[in-house]
């Protein structure tokens, strides 16, 4: 089966690491592709949702648009629920109705983190804040609607392209002499080219058409590390390089004391056995990948220097 696939989010770090990986993708296997950003769809608004969806007609639909501001959906809960929850329910609709395959990412967010162990699938959901309201509702919506659906939930994603919490490091690195970061959250970065990857190998299953897994997955890196940690890692890979010429100081703090509006778990670590076993891949090591990340990032900024 030739496939068609659509991705919605086209602009944010795995919307655009699908869009580039399907560039790269050989012709025979993939006979067309569509990414579009919110520019061009905005999936708030369920009948552009629906017009796009029944023109396209996809054979993979993958959903990487998301309200993902956690802070800001502190204020703005409905519209974060809107996009997260309810359009992800019309999207699952559509998908059912034409027999598309959904690819949907959702967050470590939608549980509490009063645990000291990796979160499973069958874990019980108890999200704390708006952002994690709305994500376990666009899950929730998936589970209802049925169909061929895939939740791939992950956590601390980070890409070279966009915006993401070792990129604020580095920005406010060289903006501040002192920095302050939490070291009692506990995550595992995550690099949304993995993320991309998984969601067209579920894409290339489907068009073998020898049956592939469906349902809930954790999808995340390898290994666990906390926002300070993660910091230091970059702060300190970064120092002394064009992106970062003089290392500012960096300081423990704790969740207490930020003055965060959005009530964020203390332990996200997401258990990947499901995964691994039923799709046969292995997560990538959360700080190697944004080793190589920044290493890039910083070979970049040098030979922009020397122009
Ligand atoms: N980032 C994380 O740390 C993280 C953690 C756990 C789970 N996830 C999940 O992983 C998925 C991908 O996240 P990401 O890291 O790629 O996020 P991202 O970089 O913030 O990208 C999300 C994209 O969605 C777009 N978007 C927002 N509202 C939209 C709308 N109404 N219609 C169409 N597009 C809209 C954004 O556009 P604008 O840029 O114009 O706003 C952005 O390009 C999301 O489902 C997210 O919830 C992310």
């Amino acid at each position: 089966m030739k496939q068609r696939i659509l991705v919605l989010g086209a602009n944010g770090q795995v919307g655009h690491a699908c869009a580039e990986q399907l560039e790269r993708k050989p012709a025979d296997q993939v006979s067309e592709f569509l990414c579009l950003g919110r520019d061009r769809l905005d999936i708030g608004k369920p009948d552009a949702l629906a017009d796009a969806v029944r023109s396209f007609k996809p054979t993979l639909l993958i959903n990487a648009a998301a309200y993902t501001n956690v802070e800001k959906a502190e204020e703005e809960e409905p519209l974060a629920t809107q996009v997260n929850g309810h359009s992800v329910g019309v999207l699952a609709e559509l998908c059912k109705a034409q027999g598309s395959l959904l690819v949907h990412y959702s967050t470590d967010y939608v549980f509490d983190g009063n645990t000291q162990r990796p979160y499973v699938e069958t874990d019980a959901i108890a999200p704390q804040s708006g952002y994690g309201r709305s994500k376990a509702l666009g899950e929730t919506f998936i589970a209802q609607v049925g169909g061929d659906a895939v939740v791939l939930r992950t956590g601390w994603v980070f890409a070279r392209h966009g915006d993401n919490f070792y990129k604020k490091m580095l920005r406010f690195g060289n903006q501040r002499d002192q920095l302050s970061v939490v070291d009692d959250q506990t995550g595992a970065p995550t690099p949304a080219e993995w993320l991309a990857e998984l969601a067209l190998r579920w894409g290339d299953l489907q068009s073998k058409g020898k049956g592939f897994p469906s349902g809930l997955f954790h999808a995340a890196s390898q290994g666990q590390t906390t926002w300070y940690d993660y910091a230091e890692l970059a702060l300190d890979l970064a120092a002394g390089s064009p992106l970062l010429p003089k290392k500012p100081g960096l300081n423990r703090a704790k969740t207490a004391d930020m003055n965060f509006k959005a009530k964020r778990p203390a332990y996200s670590v997401l258990n990947t056995q499901k995964l691994q076993t039923e799709l046969g891949v292995t997560p990538p090591d959360g700080l190697m990948a944004v080793t190589q990340a920044v290493m890039s990032d910083i070979e970049d900024a040098k030979k922009e220097k020397k122009k």
